[in-house]
């Protein structure tokens, strides 16, 4: 899929409508709390001020569904990047209309604005194409650098290429660089990490499954695969719908896949009652699987050990109950001392590195949660693909 970028473009005085993906996480009193999908836009947004544009800069930020909600309004976002810029960021009101567009016609170059939350209007969700054009009126050029959203078919994401050139900012084009990579040509040994309790993940490893050579699995997708295998698991949480997809992955390629072999059982993952490590084989009827247990963490690491290309995504226990967050905490600190490559997606994974403080040590941290996920399971972009046909 052919993607021009913005290198090379003359864009002196054009005026450029940004789209990132600045959905981040906010504290009580409303402010952001992790700025690490702002950080990663810089880059692009420096490349726009030293050649001259005028940066509007459009995002969603959390799902208002079509209604103004105050704690979501772009503000605080937009006062975290004029601290991260060091300069100030104008705001607009709204994302669209004549009053938005008189206030970006008084722009200089260099100058950047945050237009107010696109879901405030119901068009960005249902990708309505009046709401693209009336958006695209705003600006010259699109650039889309909101890779984290790429996999919805919203106004701003699918629509707009329609009305305007459209272009990829240097985050966008960074990270299908590396996840393309990661899939088509791997240096291996390669070994995958999925975890958590999303359905969708068998998809991710039936097309892992085509080029890592093993397969670690964790969380509620491991209980899953255990189920599949005729383990009894207890009370443990599993998904119903996908035990018979689980079942024909391990028939085929049982060598790929690595299962736990012990675990941190409780009777209540909550309250942590009666919590004891047992042999997988041995899980008693009234206990749910937590965390994996010590053997595992032993084998999982001796796994990774051979890697030289590693990708993670999702926790491997019940990593949002402190008691259950060893395994997935011990994993990656092991994976932050390794040589291998390590890319790593999706939420919590992320949210374990940012909290062990081991970002640094990570080859790539994809700003992704759900686009990860289909991009690693092969799944179009749309956004990706609205891109490639825009009208440049
Ligand atoms: C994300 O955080 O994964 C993206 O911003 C998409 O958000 P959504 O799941 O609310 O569409």
């Amino acid at each position: 899929m052919a993607i021009k970028t913005i290198r090379g473009l003359d864009l002196t005085g054009k005026k450029v409508l940004l789209r990132t993906d600045f959905n981040v996480p906010l504290d009580e009193e409303g402010y952001v709390k992790e700025n690490e999908r702002i950080r990663a836009v810089l880059p692009t947004i420096l490349f726009l001020i030293e050649k001259n544009a005028k940066i509007i800069i459009a995002s969603h930020l959390g799902r208002p569904k079509g209604e103004v909600i105050e704690r979501l309004k772009m503000g605080k976002v937009a006062k975290e990047l004029g601290s991260l810029l060091d300069r100030d960021v104008l705001k607009a009101d709204d994302c669209i209309g004549e009053e938005v567009k008189k206030k970006i016609d008084e722009m200089k170059n260099k100058d950047v604005m945050m237009l107010e939350n696109l879901r405030f209007h119901e068009g960005e969700e249902n990708a309505d194409e009046i709401f693209a054009k009336n958006l695209a009126s705003v600006a010259d050029i699109y650039v889309n650098d909101a890779f984290a959203n790429s996999h919805r078919d919203h106004a701003s994401m699918t629509r707009i290429t329609k009305y305007m050139p459209g272009y990829a900012g240097l985050l966008l084009e960074k990270e299908v660089k590396i996840l393309s990579g990661l899939m088509n040509c791997p240096e291996k040994p390669f070994a995958a990490i999925i975890g958590g309790a999303k359905p969708e993940k068998i998809n991710v490893i039936e097309n892992l499954l085509k080029t890592a050579d093993k397969i670690i699995i964790g969380g509620v997708l491991a209980n899953t695969f255990l189920k599949a295998s005729g383990i009894s698991i207890g009370k443990s949480l599993f998904d119903k719908e996908t035990v018979d997809d689980a079942h024909m992955i391990l028939e085929k390629n049982s060598e790929k896949i690595v299962l736990p072999v012990d675990a941190f059982v409780a009777d209540s993952l909550e309250k942590g009652t009666n919590s004891k490590i047992v042999k997988i084989s041995s899980i008693p009827p009234e206990s749910m699987i937590g965390d994996i247990g010590p053997e595992t963490i032993s084998l999982y690491k001796k796994v990774l050990k051979e890697a030289k290309t590693i990708v993670w995504g999702g926790p491997i226990g019940a990593f949002e109950f402190e008691k259950f967050s060893e395994g997935t905490n011990e994993i990656a600190m092991f994976l932050s001392g390794l040589e291998a490559r390590v890319i790593v997606g999706g939420g919590d994974s992320g949210a374990a590195i940012k909290q062990l403080g081991i970002e640094k040590d990570i080859s790539f941290m994809s700003t992704g949660g759900g686009a990860f996920l289909d991009f690693l399971s092969g799944k179009e972009l749309l956004a990706l693909k609205a891109l490639s046909q825009s009208h440049c």
